[in-house]
């Protein structure tokens, strides 16, 4: 039976016996659940031959280079923690770029760019530590049928794939038309493709590590808190998008403005939800809490006296057309299927209070109630 005691010890040995004992192993974190438990697992296999890399792209949440240093500094031992602002690199690549896949397939080549150069900076590096789970896995498999063909890796089996996900046309134009996007006869396409889910390209030296391949995320949080003695804080963090903000900007470029407004708008929502006030019960029903930004959406509104509603007066008022924001809370327990959580009201209220008031160049506040599916979790 795949206990997570039985799996962890399968996976202790398998790690040590894949790795050669003069190599180091590279591993990309970002503070999440599954590469947490990947990095600790490989940390507590290798201690100071293991090198976690944390790249900020840019695209991250409002304090969460410090938060996810701080949660990995506690599982990590002797390994060492590197943190890698390349948001300017990244940010250049993503300029102008509005197709989601494309903007996944920027961020996944840049963060193959990125652990290149930090491989050279560390000559015995030979592998690269990855947190795929078995969903990432199905939903950037080309299509089910494939999925039970292409049979999944034994867990910490170190490879060197080379396939690249196939890109999924993306036209804002054809999203118009009755048709619905990705059923169109002639094949038929992934869910999407993860950026973390493909293979390296063969120039990168380093062989793939997956140890986590065949889990799914309720095991892997098993695995942390049961046999790795991970804080809660870091098995019950709620996940977070590889290409994070990047992909809550819909429909529109990426600028730094535009992020930070997102940013602030979430961290508006992250800190209704977060306050103690609220029932616990609330928390641990939400699967994933977020904002997303929709630039491109230019909703009519009136502008308002300095000091809110009460001082207004309605012939002060003009027109002006302002960016929406959506708020989206789903509870799920895979990630394939989930449903939205019925926020209460009052938190819904001041939170959009707060964002109309506080983030420039937002005139609306909607939520986002569609499960999934045939909605996805994210926007893009
Ligand atoms: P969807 O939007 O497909 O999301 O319902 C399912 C889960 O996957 C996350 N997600 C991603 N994670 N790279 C990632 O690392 C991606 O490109 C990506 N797209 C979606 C999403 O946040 C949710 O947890």
């Amino acid at each position: 039976a795949w206990t997570p005691g039985r799996f962890f010890d399968l996976m202790s040995a398998s790690i040590a016996g894949a790795i050669h004992p003069e190599k180091h192993v590279i591993g990309a974190v970002s503070g999440g659940v599954d590469s947490s438990v990947a990095a600790a697992l490989v940390a507590r296999s290798l201690g100071s031959r293991f090198h976690a890399i944390l790249v900020d792209h840019g695209c991250l949440r409002q304090n969460e280079v410090a938060e996810a240093s701080c949660l990995l500094k506690s599982v990590l031992g002797d390994a060492e923690l590197r943190v890698v602002d390349a948001s300017d690199t990244f940010l250049s690549a993503l300029d102008n770029v509005i197709a989601p896949e494309k903007k996944r397939m920027i961020i996944g080549h840049t963060f193959i760019d990125t652990f290149e150069q930090q491989s050279k900076l560390i000559p015995e590096a030979a592998y690269l530590l990855q947190g795929t789970l078995y969903t990432d896995v199905i939903e950037s498999a080309p299509s089910a049928s494939s999925v039970s063909a292409a049979a999944p890796l034994p867990p910490g089996q170190a490879t060197t794939e080379t396939e690249q996900p196939a890109e999924q046309e993306y036209d804002s134009a054809a999203s118009s038309s009755d048709e619905e996007e990705g059923l169109s006869a002639g094949g038929a396409p992934s869910v999407k493709s993860h950026h973390n889910v493909g293979g390296l390209p063969e120039r990168l030296a380093l062989q793939l590590l997956e140890p986590l391949r065949l889990l799914f995320k309720h095991e892997v949080r098993g695995l942390g808190a049961l046999c790795l003695g991970l804080p809660a804080a870091s098995v019950w963090r709620r996940p977070f998008p590889g290409p994070g903000l990047a992909i809550r900007v819909v429909n529109a470029p990426l600028t730094r403005r535009r992020l930070a407004r997102l940013r602030r708008a979430d961290a508006i929502l992250q800190a209704a939800l977060a306050d103690p006030r609220r029932p616990a019960s609330l928390r641990r029903q939400i699967g994933q809490a977020f904002a997303v930004l929709l630039p491109s959406v230019r909703a009519v509104g009136v502008t308002m006296a300095r000091g809110g509603a009460a001082s207004d007066h309605h012939q002060s008022r003009r027109r002006r057309y302002a960016g929406v924001v959506v708020l989206r809370a789903v509870s799920t327990g895979d990630y394939i299927d989930a449903v939205s959580v019925d926020l209460p009201h009052d938190l819904v209220d001041e939170v959009s209070r707060r964002i109309l008031a506080e983030v420039p160049g937002v005139g609306r506040v909607v939520v986002d109630v569609s499960p999934k599916p045939p909605a996805t979790i994210e926007w893009e």
